[in-house]
């Protein structure tokens, strides 16, 4: 496994694959990686001939500079894990090696087809922009074939999904397939996520009741409404100490419009837990 620090030293390595004819599988990370991530690391080694894991913690994707300056990094305890994993290349650059000054102000813009006017894009003003800044560099950088993402964060998918197959921008990514990976929950049901290692043992055993309520509201979904059953998600996580709502949302899984039916719904949540801003959500179809 070979740690790569710059854009040219990448493409360097990306070009010496494509004359090769091998196939690049790319799992995009902000680092402090988990088993989750690992999930998405072995797909992507199963299904392609080449492996590339980038790991940087993207700046203009955080409107909170405290969020930023608080997320955990780890390069080396990542190192050691793709080393395990049959990884070819770590992509690990600075963020002055990938954004120039005027870059990381963000001025990047992006339709989003109305894909980020409610949730995450509604709570983190500019948090999708950074993620389609960072993600589409990543792509025009490694040219992958197939490109790894978990269903924790349930609306970026949705919007690269957008990017990659609807947007003004489709052409760019040729026959990139976007593989969407499903949630790694510990024994206890906790959604695996980085934020996770900020959480006290204390915070972490309250934390559970989150993944707890959603699972219970699949039994509320059959005798109650959509309405009911968003109300009652709300009151039961805010009722556990320690725990508040910022928002709970059953929406239709491919427009993310609010949904009065649970055919074809996911529910999202995002509670904080102390300091921590989690997120989870549940498909009931
Ligand atoms: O999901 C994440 O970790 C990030 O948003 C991503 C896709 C790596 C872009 O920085």
């Amino acid at each position: 496994m070979k740690i790569i620090t710059t854009k040219t030293a990448l493409q360097q390595a990306v070009s010496e694959c494509k004359k090769q004819n091998q196939s690049i599988g790319l799992v995009p990370t902000m680092g402090a990686l988990h088993a989750g991530h690992a999930s998405l690391v072995r797909r992507a080694t199963e299904e392609n001939d080449v492996c590339i894991v980038s790991v940087f913690v993207n700046p203009t994707q955080f409107n909170n500079k405290e969020d930023l300056a608080k997320y955990p990094r780890d390069i080396e305890r990542d190192a050691e894990l793709l080393g395990t994993l049959g990884v070819s290349y770590v992509f690990a650059p600075t963020p002055e090696e990938m954004y120039s000054e005027e870059e990381m102000e963000q001025t990047f813009e992006f339709d989003f087809g109305g894909l980020d006017q409610m949730m995450e894009g509604k709570m983190r003003p500019g948090h999708f922009n950074g993620v389609v800044q960072v993600v589409s560099r990543l792509f025009y950088l490694t040219q992958p074939d197939r490109a790894y993402f978990g269903e924790k964060d349930f609306q970026q998918l949705a919007i690269i999904h957008y990017m990659v197959e609807r947007s003004e921008l489709k052409d760019t990514f040729g026959r990139l397939q976007i593989v969407d990976c499903p949630i790694v929950r510990e024994a206890s049901g906790l959604a695996l996520s980085s934020r996770n290692e900020r959480l006290s043992a204390d915070e972490k055993q309250t934390a559970l009741g989150i993944s707890r309520t959603l699972i219970a509201s699949l039994e509320w979904a059959k005798n109650m409404s959509v309405e009911q059953v968003r109300q009652r998600v709300v009151d039961t996580i805010n009722a556990i100490e320690g725990l508040e709502v910022e928002y709970y949302e059953i929406v239709d899984q491919s427009t993310l419009q609010p949904t009065g039916t649970f055919t074809h719904a996911i529910g999202c949540v995002t509670v904080y837990c102390g300091p921590v801003r989690l997120i989870d959500n549940i498909k009931y179809n």
